[in-house]
């Protein structure tokens, strides 16, 4: 089954753009059909694409951008990602009505998990009686384990009714921005680094159907 997936928080800089942009590059490389969406009208997700075709490293990915929003559920591919911002609101309520399911990365903070909170509010009031996939993971967490806030973060998603808490975390490493800024996935730049150990623990999870 073809399945949509949204990338969201109402919150910027969670990695939401990062997180779409590796998992698209992993999927691609796993040979699995897949289509990314940017419904940011910062367009992240196409700048770093483009940036990616002109230094020439494969696989390039192509990127559509929101108008694909409307056709999603007819495409080809059988992993849709969509890539939201807050800048278009009408597009995040429209990805949020299409998809399969939610993904969101919350990094540790109060205020990430408050807003945590608001978008879950805004998930259920746009879908309010289709079951949805809501699961929430920690991102830019504190490579020293035991820091209170990422704790505290985990705790608070875990007490969340709708939402899914896995386990895998991103830690906060300069590889993610690095890696980024040269069009590459973290795995390409280091693929035994610890960031790309991580990435790997979270996709087995995200896509667990997928690596059976
Ligand atoms: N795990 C991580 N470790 C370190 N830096 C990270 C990590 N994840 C994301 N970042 C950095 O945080 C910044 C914001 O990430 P990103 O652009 O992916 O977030 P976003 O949610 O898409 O933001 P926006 O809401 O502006 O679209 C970037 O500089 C990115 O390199
Ligand atoms: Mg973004």
């Amino acid at each position: 089954m073809p399945r949509i997936t949204v990338i969201g928080s109402l919150k910027g800089g969670s990695g939401k753009s990062t997180l779409t942009f590796n998992l698209g590059v992993w999927l691609t490389l796993s040979g699995i059909k897949v289509q990314l969406i940017d419904a940011d009208p910062q367009a992240t997700l196409i700048d770093v694409t483009e940036l990616r075709r002109q230094e020439g490293i494969t696989p390039f990915l192509t990127i559509d951008d929101r108008a694909a929003l409307i056709t999603a559920h007819t495409t080809a591919a059988a992993e849709t990602l969509i890539d939201i911002g807050t800048a278009d609101m009408d597009a995040v309520r429209l990805a949020l009505t299409i998809c399969d399911r939610i993904v969101i990365p919350v990094p540790p903070s109060q205020a990430d998990i408050w807003s945590t909170q608001r978008f879950m509010q805004l998930i259920a009031a746009i879908n309010r009686d289709r079951p949805l996939d809501i699961i929430g993971f920690i991102n830019r967490g504190d490579t020293h384990l035991g820091v209170t806030e990422t704790k505290e973060t985990a705790a608070a998603l875990i007490s969340l009714p709708r939402l899914k808490f896995i386990k895998p975390r991103l830690s906060q490493r300069t590889i993610f921005r690095r890696s980024f800024s040269e069009g590459l996935a973290v795995f390409e730049l280091e693929p035994h680094g610890k960031a790309a150990q991580e990435f790997h623990s979270l996709v087995a999870v995200l896509f667990a159907d997928l690596l059976n």
